[in-house]
Formats: C-alpha cells, sequence, structure tokens
C-alpha cells in the first residue's frame, strides 16, 4: 500500500511516518510538506534515506503541484496533518489558517476525486466542539456533540471537516475523520504547552500560565494517537467520525507542576499571565465509539508518558535548540514580551 502523509514534518505527522515504517515493512510512505516554521527536516532524518521512503515539499494549496504529485505517485491512502495548529498564533493572524487548513483540505480532495483513492482522512481535534464548563465533570464530547468553535484555529478545522462531509455525501468520496484531544511525545514544536514548559524549565526561565492555570486539556501519548487514525484508516466505517481520546483530563497547572518535579526546578519558575482571548475552558472526549467499534484503547498512561517525554527532550537539546535560537525568538518576544 502507499500512504501519502501531509504535513509529515511536524509533530503527530513524522510520528505516524514513523509508525507506518515500522509496522508495514512492505508499504511505501509519501511526506508531503511546505515545511512551515513548524515543519522540521531534522525530524525525518532517520527515515530520509529509506527507499520505501520519499519527501516532498509541497504546499497542499498548491493546486498545480499537488496534482502532479498525485498523477506521479498514486497514493492508496491520504492522511492529512498538514495544518496551521497555534490557537495563540490563529489569534495573531487567522489568514492562513483559513489557506491551509480549509483551501489546503478542499485541494487535497479534489485531487483524490481526481486521480481515485481507497481512503481520505482528515485528522481533525475535538476542538471543534468548542469547551465545556468546568464545573461539569459529567460532560463529555461525542461525535454527536454540535460544533461550536471558538478561536479561528478551530473554526478552520470545523469548516475542513464539514468539507470532507460534504465531499462524502455529494461525490461519494471514501472519507474518514478524528477528532483527537491534545497529544504529548517526541516532536513537538516548543510553543505548546508541554514542550515550552520543559524547554523553560531546562533554562530556568518564567513559565507563562495563561490565566489561573485552571483550563482543562485531556491528554494523549502521540503514539496512541497514530495506532487509532491506522485503525480508522483500515477498519472505520467509510463517512464516519470517530473521537479519540484516553480520559487523561489535567488542569495546566497540574502539567506544569508534573514537569517542575520531574525536573527538580522551583515551582517559583511559574508565571501567571494575561489570559488567551477566548480561552477554550475546559476539553474531554468521549472515546466510547472508536472503542466499541475498533477496539481501540490507549497504552501510554498520562504519568509514564510525560516520563517518557521529558526523557527525550532531555536527550534531544539540539533538536530543539535549534528550533528556539531561529525565528521562533521573534515569535516568543511578540507573544509574551507584554503578557
Ligand atoms: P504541527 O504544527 O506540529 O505540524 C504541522 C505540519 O504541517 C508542519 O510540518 C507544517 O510544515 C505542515 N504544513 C503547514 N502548512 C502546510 C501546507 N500549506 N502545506 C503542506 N504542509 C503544511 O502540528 P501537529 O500538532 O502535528 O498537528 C497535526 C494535525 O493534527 C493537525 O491537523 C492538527 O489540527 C491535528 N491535531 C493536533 C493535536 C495536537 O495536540 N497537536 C490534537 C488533535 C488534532
Ligand atoms: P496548547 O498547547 O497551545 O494547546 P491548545 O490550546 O490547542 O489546547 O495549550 C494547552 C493549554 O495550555 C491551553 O489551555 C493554553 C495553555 N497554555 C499556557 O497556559 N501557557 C502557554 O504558554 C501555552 C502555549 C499554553
Amino acid at each position: 500500500m502507499k500512504w501519502l502523509v501531509t504535513g509529515g514534518a511536524g509533530f503527530i505527522g513524522s510520528n505516524f511516518v514513523f509508525y507506518l515504517m515500522e509496522k508495514y515493512p512492505g508499504d511505501q510512505v509519501v511526506c508531503v510538506d511546505s515545511l512551515t516554521y513548524a515543519g522540521n527536516l531534522e525530524t525525518l532524518e532517520s527515515v530520509m534515506e529509506n527507499p520505501r521512503f520519499a519527501f516532498e515539499k509541497v504546499d497542499i494549496a498548491d493546486r498545480k503541484a499537488i496534482y502532479a504529485l498525485f498523477e506521479r505517485e498514486k497514493p492508496d491512502v491520504v492522511v492529512n496533518f498538514a495544518a496551521e495548529t497555534h490557537v495563540d498564533r490563529s489569534v495573531m493572524d487567522p489568514g492562513v489558517f483559513l489557506r491551509t487548513n480549509v483551501l489546503g483540505t478542499g485541494v487535497l480532495m479534489d485531487a483524490c476525486r481526481q486521480y481515485g483513492i481507497k481512503r481520505y482522512h482528515q485528522v481533525s481535534t475535538d476542538e471543534v466542539y468548542g469547551d465545556l464548563p468546568l464545573d461539569r465533570p459529567d460532560l463529555f464530547f461525542t461525535e454527536e456533540t454540535s460544533i461550536h468553535t471558538s478561536s479561528p484555529y478551530s473554526a478552520s478545522k470545523a469548516s475542513a471537516d464539514l468539507l470532507v462531509q460534504a465531499y462524502h455525501r455529494t461525490f461519494g468520496l471514501p472519507v474518514s475523520i478524528s477528532r483527537c484531544s491534545n497529544n504529548y511525545g517526541p516532536y513537538q514544536f516548543p510553543e505548546k504547552l508541554i514542550p515550552l514548559m520543559i524547554a523553560n524549565a531546562l533554562s530556568d526561565k518564567p513559565l507563562p500560565v495563561y490565566g489561573t492555570g485552571e483550563n482543562v486539556r485531556d491528554w494523549l501519548y502521540v503514539t496512541d494517537h497514530c495506532a487509532a487514525i491506522d485503525l480508522i484508516v483500515r477498519k472505520g466505517e467509510d463517512g464516519s467520525v470517530y473521537n479519540i481520546g484516553g480520559h487523561n483530563e489535567r488542569t495546566n497547572l497540574e502539567v506544569v507542576k508534573t514537569i517542575l518535579r520531574a525536573l527538580d526546578k522551583p515551582e517559583s519558575l511559574i508565571h501567571f499571565v494575561t489570559d488567551r482571548p477566548g480561552h477554550d475552558r475546559r476539553y474531554a472526549i468521549d472515546p466510547a465509539k472508536i472503542h466499541r467499534e475498533l477496539g481501540w484503547l490507549p497504552t501510554t498512561a498520562f504519568d509514564r508518558g510525560m516520563e517518557k517525554t521529558i526523557r527525550w527532550y532531555l536527550d534531544h537539546r539540539t533538536w530543539w535548540e535549534h528550533i528556539i535560537s531561529g525565528d521562533y525568538q521573534n515569535y516568543y518576544e511578540k507573544m509574551y514580551g507584554n503578557r
């Protein structure tokens, strides 16, 4: 089977590439990535020379280049991870989120229609459901929860989901959609909560916690997400949406304190800063459908996953130090300078 994985030079996409290369020694993987600030070829170093792997620097919104690629490669399956993914950046500059996340998704599906495909899989997010109140721990997002977005990021992801469902209904395109909770693990860009806090703590820099730190996220180790996507692509019902999550809710403050404890750093590094505009309070996934229909369950408990993740960032300092030494400095100053 030939997989086309978009956004494979980013966090989850690269982990998915590694997952496929290891699990299916007979399969080929074509990785498409335009290498934005979030894409990093160093991440893919270990597979770059593998004859079963090919890297193509292409923008998913570039129709001509995407069509030429499909014509040449004729993939069996497309898994679309490529996206602008950071909520804070979507508050600063929504335009690029619409271009990549909505128009890019449309271009990929048009190419699938034109050249034929066994399955198009859209990697979506639980953020399309909006948020849940902090004082109702009995409430969870199911696949039936209505779309109710808060940020330009989540709105663009929800728009893409609607487009994917429309292409299924109108054109009969074989599709599936997964909506996962927050991921953590190796190769996550250090602008997101967990790697940012690890990097700052290791440099004895302040840890900027938004608002009161009481917002809740539902954390899933990245390999569990990859296994779920693989299952959905191979066994999931055509046209269906699957939520992915492992009932791992933590307040941001709990996460930050876990990191400080593991690195033996003082809690005085925590700095409460101005809240994110429109900040979603709580995400919590009900994963009953994917468990019932496909037998998926997460295998990495939060404590073990955090241990592995922190170890990885300790062992791969050059990977993230390269990133935070470049353009990232300008972003950091702009985002946190006056907060
Ligand atoms: P990431 O920001 O680490 O990686 C995104 C990748 O997409 C980068 O390599 C980037 O270069 C590439 N890209 C961006 N625009 C592109 C374009 N126009 N053409 C081609 N490539 C482009 O993101 P991530 O955290 O790995 O997220 C991957 C996917 O999973 C996204 O669709 C995101 O919405 C979804 N998701 C993420 C999480 C999470 O917690 N990180 C949770 C649920 C869903
Ligand atoms: P993030 O990793 O950006 O993921 P998302 O907003 O998509 O869930 O943020 C996770 C949580 O951490 C979110 O509630 C915002 C909070 N946060 C901080 O408190 N400080 C930070 O510097 C960052 C990046 C996030």
